[in-house]
C-alpha cells in the first residue's frame, strides 16, 4: 500500500529511523502517556483519508475526544525505543479495543458474540513493516479472550485500498452503517476468530 502516494506526503524516510519490527512493543495505554501525542500520530494516519474528502472522526478529534475514546475501551499502543523521546519511546501506532460509543452503533455490533476496535492507526512513515499486523492481532487475541467469536469494525466504503488489506485480513462485509459525524457511509466488516 503506497501510503505516502495516498496522503500526498512527500516527507522521505530516513532509514536510520526506520525501526525493526522486532523493536516495536504493543502495550496498554499508561495515565503517562501524552493524549496529544496520539492525537497527531491519528491526524497523521488519517491524513490519506482526509485527502480524499473523507471525515474520519479519528483524522480531525482533539484531544478530548481522544482521551475519552481511548478511555472507554482497551487502548493499545505500539511503541519504539527512542532516545530523543522524553519519555525515551514514541508511539508509532494504536488500537482500540471494545470501544464503547455514546452514538447508535451498527446492529452487528449488538450482538453478544461480537466484539470491535477502532481508531487503528500507524505512523505513515513506518506502515507496511508489520506494525499493524502486531496491533491487530493484539485485538483479536483480546476479543477471543472475552469471549467473542467475531472481531468487527468499521471503515469508510470509499477507502478501497482499506477494505483490500481487511479483505487480505480474513474480514468480510456485513453491512453498512451511517455514523452521525462523517460525511460516508461505513462498511461493517468483521472475521470469524479461531475456536478455542
Ligand atoms: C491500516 C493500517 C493501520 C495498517 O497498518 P500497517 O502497519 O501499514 O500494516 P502492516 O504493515 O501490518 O500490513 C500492511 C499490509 O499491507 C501490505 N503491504 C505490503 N507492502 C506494503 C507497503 N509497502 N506499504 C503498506 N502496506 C504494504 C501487505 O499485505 C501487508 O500485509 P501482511 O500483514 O500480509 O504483510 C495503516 O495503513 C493505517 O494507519 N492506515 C490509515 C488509517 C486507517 O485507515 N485505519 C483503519 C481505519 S478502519
Amino acid at each position: 500500500m503506497d501510503t505516502h502516494a495516498r496522503a500526498g506526503l512527500v516527507k522521505p524516510v530516513v532509514a536510520a529511523t526506520i525501526p525493526k519490527v522486532g523493536e516495536v512493543a504493543v502495550r496498554r495505554l499508561r495515565p503517562t502517556d501524552l493524549i496529544s501525542e496520539i492525537t497527531g500520530l491519528l491526524h497523521r494516519a488519517y491524513a490519506g483519508q482526509m485527502a480524499m474528502g473523507l471525515k474520519p472522526l479519528a483524522g480531525r478529534q482533539d484531544d478530548t475526544i481522544t482521551h475519552r475514546r481511548c478511555n472507554s475501551g482497551e487502548c493499545y499502543l505500539a511503541v519504539v525505543p527512542d532516545a530523543g523521546h522524553p519519555a525515551g519511546e514514541r508511539i508509532v501506532g494504536t488500537i482500540l479495543f471494545h470501544e464503547v460509543e455514546p452514538d447508535e452503533g451498527p446492529t452487528w455490533f449488538k450482538n453478544a458474540f461480537v466484539d470491535s476496535f477502532s481508531q487503528f492507526g500507524v505512523d505513515p512513515d513506518l506502515q507496511g513493516i508489520g506494525i499493524g499486523r502486531l496491533l491487530l492481532g493484539t485485538a483479536e487475541r483480546r476479543a477471543a479472550e472475552c469471549g467473542a467469536k467475531e472481531l468487527a469494525c468499521s471503515m469508510a466504503e470509499p477507502d478501497a485500498e482499506l477494505m483490500r488489506y481487511y479483505l487480505s485480513k480474513g474480514y468480510r462485509l456485513i453491512e453498512h452503517w451511517q455514523w452521525p459525524y462523517t460525511n460516508y457511509r461505513s462498511a461493517i466488516l468483521s472475521k470469524t476468530l479461531p475456536g478455542p
